[in-house]
């Protein structure tokens, strides 16, 4: 019974756990392709929803994490949260060893370079890992998105359809 327990107690020990961070404004299908690529990789994904975005988002907190969990709803091994402060602080206390970003382009490289040498520094024990998108996706933004829809566009191809629906809303004119 004892070695039983300690036997899971060691799954749950040896878990890998990945942060995915951003600012989700809103989520794209470029999002979710990340996400299925990553939870490939490991035991479980934290989708960690940045709330003291400087950005100044179109997307409350809230709306934000409400189309994520729609958007993530039957999908195994994915959790949304939300988290605030820096971001290796709230992966330490969420015992993830990694951080997962998406890098679509080179135009991407510079900053993502930089963040990562920079939470390494702040959290030598968190690792970053990029992951790239099918190309399909390799030009698609949530501020695109958003330019697209506000003009009027159709973004159907580009955002789970309660995202469409909720840009739909937002520039209802
Ligand atoms: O989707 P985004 O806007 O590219 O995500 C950026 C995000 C939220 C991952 C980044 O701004 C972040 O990690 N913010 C948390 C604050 C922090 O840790 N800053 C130091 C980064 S080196």
């Amino acid at each position: 019974m004892l070695d039983v327990g300690r036997g899971a107690l060691n799954v749950l020990c040896s878990m890998k756990r990945a942060i995915y961070p951003g600012s989700f404004d809103p989520v794209t299908n470029g999002h979710l392709d990340v996400i299925g690529r990553a939870r490939k990789l490991f035991d479980e994904i934290v989708v960690a929803v940045a709330s003291n975005d400087e950005k100044q988002p179109l997307f409350s907190l809230e709306e934000r994490l409400a189309l994520l969990h729609q958007a993530l709803d039957k999908i195994d091994n994915v959790r949304v949260a939300q988290f605030d402060g820096l971001l290796v602080e709230f992966a330490v206390a969420e015992k993830a060893s990694a951080v997962i970003r998406g890098l679509r382009a080179v135009s991407d490289f510079e900053f993502e370079f930089q963040m990562a040498l920079m939470n390494r520094k702040l959290e030598d024990s968190v690792e970053t890992i990029f992951l790239m998108p099918k190309e399909e996706y390799t030009y698609l933004s949530s501020r695109l998105v958003k330019e697209i829809a506000r003009l009027g566009g159709n973004v159907s191809d580009f955002v789970p359809g309660p995202v469409a629906e909720a840009l739909g809303k937002k520039f209802a004119r």
